[in-house]
């Protein structure tokens, strides 16, 4: 079984490219279903949930060429299939995606209902209230969602929450669909903005992507497009506290900075020292942490994908610190494996309540999801002696070689098979 090793590293100094975002890709990579000429796309990141999505993608008739490190060309010629196999949805929750491209260019869709997973129950009733209103059957039966329409007609749709995957499946689905459709208290997340200009750049017409309504105008047919996915703000984030934990000084290359604002602001609060310019940021720290309290919430606020590596963190601030997660009724998870490593936090409810200092000390550990598994390197990097991470599958699937990007900032880090 592969294992991540990691050995106290403080001072952590150098650059770190970040690579693009594994949660704009994967629906900019369903929304190539939409059009039957190629899309060529740039900057895609080398990630297990990359892969999958374009198994999935091949099996629904997708032609896949990489044409350069990095770089796809995606040619949906005919759909071949609209049934989405078990093996692949259960593998990743994001496969479910596929439902709207496949609803807009075929009118109908068989998806394996998607599963839960450690941070909570995920449903997807969100995403068919949505298919509802633009005029399609839902039936559910030995666990596929079977999706039919005639015709998908655009419609106004209010989403309880502002779901980011269900503001992108119904994106994909009225971007076909006859006459206009507004999607009321949509997510805001950067990666929504780029899957509506890739869409747009194929001849898509999507106003107000960013904001929390969207108008989609139906249109007859797209064709083909060039693009290139933005940076992943998440990753970004990620090596920023490692920054900061370490006592650091890291130049991290190929950043949106206003896609960071609540990761910057927080950072700057626990006494980090922040350089922002254009596509670079550089973190400086001391290696004394301020406690801090945290509240994720839909983008712009915190990012929830950004608590556990905060939990991290905050377990050495000087103080008391909290965290309320608003967005996964699960996402705590990671806190019992810090326990082991000597983090002391208590959870009560959806709050989280960190008293630092505490003294960390390497230990056998699991990653229960990606982040908390980048949780667990950032808490190994600054405890006494040698921490195991198992079940590092969960860390391949959203950080591509960070193994090697934190080697090259002098961290001893490493996979053993
Ligand atoms: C996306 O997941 C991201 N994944 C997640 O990143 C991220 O944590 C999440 O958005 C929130 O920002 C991808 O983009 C591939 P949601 P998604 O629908 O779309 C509830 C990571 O670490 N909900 O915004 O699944 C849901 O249960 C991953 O990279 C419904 O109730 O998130 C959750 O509590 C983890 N009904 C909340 O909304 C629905 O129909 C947010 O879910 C849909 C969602």
């Amino acid at each position: 079984m592969k294992k991540i090793k990691v050995n106290k590293s403080l001072e952590l100094a150098g650059t770190i490219r970040v690579d693009g975002s594994k949660n704009a890709i994967l629906p900019i990579l369903a929304a190539t279903l939409l059009s039957e000429e190629e899309c060529i796309i740039h900057d895609i990141p080398k990630l297990k949930d990359v892969e999958i999505m374009c198994q999935l993608l091949k099996v629904l008739g997708a032609d896949i060429e990489e044409i350069e490190s990095n770089t796809l060309k995606i040619t949906v010629k005919n759909i071949t299939t609209c049934e989405a196999p078990y093996e692949l949805i259960s593998k990743m929750r994001a496969s479910f995606l596929v439902m709207g491209p496949l609803l807009a260019r075929c009118g109908n869709s068989k998806i394996y209902m998607p599963g839960g997973c450690a941070i909570g129950t995920r449903p997807i009733d969100l995403h068919l209230k949505g298919f509802k209103a633009l005029g399609t059957d839902i039936k559910s039966e030995n666990g596929y969602v079977n999706a039919k329409t005639d015709k998908l007609i655009g419609n106004y749709i209010y989403l309880d929450f502002p779901s980011v995957g269900a503001t992108e499946n119904l994106i994909m689905a009225a971007v076909l669909a006859e006459g206009e459709t507004i999607i009321e208290n949509a997510a805001e997340e950067p990666e929504i903005v780029d899957l509506a200009n890739f869409i747009n750049s194929m001849g898509g017409n999507i106003i107000g992507a960013g904001t929390k309504t969207i108008r989609i105008k139906g249109v007859k047919k797209l064709h083909k497009t060039e693009h290139t996915v933005i940076p992943d703000r998440i990753e970004a984030g990620t090596y920023m506290v490692v920054a900061a934990a370490t006592g650091g000084d890291l130049l991290i290359e190929n950043i949106v900075s206003s896609h960071l604002q609540p990761i910057i602001a927080k950072l700057n609060e626990t006494g980090a020292h922040i350089e922002e310019y254009e596509d670079k940021i550089r973190v400086v720290s001391n290696g004394i942490i301020k406690p801090v309290d945290i509240k994720t919430l839909p983008y712009p606020g915190f990012p929830t994908d950004m608590q556990a590596q905060f939990m991290a963190l905050l377990s050495i601030a000087d103080g008391t610190s909290i965290i309320h997660e608003t967005i996964f009724e699960n996402r705590f998870m990671h806190a019992n494996e810090l326990m082991r490593m000597g983090v002391n936090v208590k959870i009560e409810g959806s709050s989280a309540v960190l008293t630092g200092k505490s003294e960390l000390t390497g230990a056998k550990v699991k990653a229960t999801d990606l982040r908390a598994g980048a949780a667990l390197i950032i808490a190994g990097l600054i405890a006494e002696g040698e921490t195991e991470i198992t079940d590092v599958y969960h860390i391949e699937r959203g950080y591509a070689d960070i193994i090697g990007k934190l080697q090259n900032v002098g961290a001893k880090i490493r996979l053993e098979e």
